[in-house]
């Protein structure tokens, strides 16, 4: 059986050197990937990679560090895009409170608007959260319609009761890390029916390569320690989280 990555960056720089090699590669290792946008630039890019190859879909949105970007010319550059057959789901949007790019209102506005936009769309979104889970569920609960992705997961077991049924929470490469208690915690209790599985490549590598760039094809390790800590069969938690992937993103 194939593997699954909702969510990566094959746009990222540290890609120029190889990157026609390394999809060639994930193209036999792959059922699909998602890559995911951040602005526009890197949105247009995930729309033609997702037209250049079958195994390739596309999110796009923008990144709440990148939000400042965010105009009403924008917003109809990713209706435009959103035409693509490809485009899966708008993201990655939401709330970053760690970099602070922008003032929280700000970012606030345009997560907003994304969620509105999504809901126009009947798109699902990739939700991008840090050191801003309150204000990010606030937000999720004004559009009861949206469904999505809470993607790498920060939050604890506790608030998941908070998050909309409709979401489905990302895991990745964090969860293999020594200091990921959280996190195991988390996909200890959670259904396994509200898992998928992610890289967030070229970022987050998983161990044995922590430290390096990541890629696509690490979900192997994210799957290998979910089997483990949930005492599933690898291939049980494989042909679920694909299944999950397939739902949420709209992908037969
Ligand atoms: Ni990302």
């Amino acid at each position: 059986m194939k593997l699954v990555d909702t969510h990566c960056h094959l746009d990222d720089e540290r890609y120029d050197i190889d990157r026609e090699e390394l999809i060639k590669k994930l193209e036999e290792k792959m059922e699909f990937v998602v890559n995911i946008g951040f602005d526009l630039p890197s949105s247009i890019k995930s729309v033609e990679y997702s037209n250049s190859y079958d195994f390739i879909y596309a999110v796009i949105g923008f990144h709440p560090t990148s939000i400042s970007e965010y105009s009403e010319e924008a917003e109809n550059s990713l209706r435009e895009l959103s035409k693509n057959k490809k485009v899966v789901a708008i993201g990655e949007i939401g709330l970053d409170y760690y970099w602070m790019e922008d003032e929280k209102e700000v970012q606030k506005v345009g997560f907003r608007k994304q969620m509105k936009l999504a809901e126009e769309l009947n798109l699902p979104v990739v939700i991008h959260s840090r050191e801003a889970m309150a204000d990010t569920i606030e937000i999720l609960k004004e559009f009861p319609k949206v469904k999505g992705i809470f993607h790498c997961y920060p939050g604890s077991f506790e608030s998941l009761s908070e998050i909309p049924e409709g979401y489905y929470f990302g895991i990745g490469g964090v969860l293999t890390f020594k200091n990921s208690k959280k996190t195991v915690e988390f996909v200890k209790k959670v259904d396994i029916s509200r898992i998928v599985i992610e890289t967030d490549s070229p970022y987050l590598t998983p161990t044995p390569f922590r430290g390096k760039r990541n890629e696509p094809s690490y979900v192997q390790y994210v799957l290998e320690k979910i089997s483990e800590i949930k005492n599933i069969p690898f291939e049980e938690v494989l042909r679920i989280t694909t299944e999950n992937a397939k739902k949420i993103y709209g992908i037969d």
